[in-house]
């Protein structure tokens, strides 16, 4: 069985997506890492993001895998990597690239056709799992997404302190990472019309669990 979970940045779906796959004992396949796992391997590598036959090659011979809450690309360990600021600067771009969706959602389907699975991302409803059995669509508030957002950067050490400033700037990123997710021509950003859209604002995890258990009544 597959249920997909799509939204924007900071909607709430890396956590929401966790849980549900541990209560429903169901394995988890968290897309963005890699979307981030191939962001990560264009910069260390100094690649243009563009179509061109460097990528094609990378592409080529791609590996990803998860172990637990780790991820590896081509083996190396990049769990840490793929988060940081640099790396969310240029995944819309690179996740943008028809021969890199091409792959991943190649792998994607690959991926999950093994068992029971919770796919998370941005076209898991729309593209890669169109006949799934179930499919929630999550979102928030900007704001909302930018306090969660600097949190978890919070917590990583990835900043010093929380205010009006950080909020501010983390949100205008977010907005643009949108953007660009929601307009590019390759597997936009959207709602799936068989979806089950949940506004997570102002609720806790608990919350939306229980609100998406109900609708998948298993
Ligand atoms: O969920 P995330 O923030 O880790 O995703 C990182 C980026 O990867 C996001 O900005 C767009 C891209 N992405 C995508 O294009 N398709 C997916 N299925 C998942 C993520």
């Amino acid at each position: 069985m597959i249920i997909t979970i799509d939204g924007p940045a900071g909607s709430g779906k890396s956590s929401l997506s966790r849980r549900l796959a541990e209560q429903l004992g169901f394995s988890f396949l968290d897309t963005g890492a890699m979307y981030r796992a191939v962001t990560y391997l264009v910069v260390k590598n100094n690649l243009p993001i563009l179509d061109n036959p460097l990528l094609q090659n990378l592409l080529k011979n791609l590996s990803i895998t998860f172990d637990d809450k780790e991820v590896f690309v081509n083996g190396e360990n990049v769990t840490g990597m793929i988060r940081r600021p640099e790396i969310d600067k240029k995944v819309s771009s690179v996740s943008e690239l028809g021969s890199v969706r091409d792959k991943l959602v190649e792998l994607q389907r690959a991926i999950a056709e093994k068992g029971d699975y919770i796919c998370e991302g941005r076209d898991m409803g729309s593209v890669v799992f169109p006949h799934a059995q179930r499919k929630f669509y999550l979102d928030a508030s900007p704001e909302e997404r930018a306090r969660r957002r600097a949190n978890q950067l919070f917590n990583r050490r990835m900043i010093e302190k929380i205010d009006g400033d950080i909020l501010n700037k983390i949100r205008n990123e977010i907005e643009e990472r949108d953007s660009k997710d929601s307009t590019r021509k390759n597997s936009p950003l959207t709602i799936p019309a068989d979806s089950i859209k949940i506004d997570t604002d102002g609720k806790t995890i608990e919350q939306v669990l229980n609100e998406m258990m109900k609708s998948i009544n298993i």
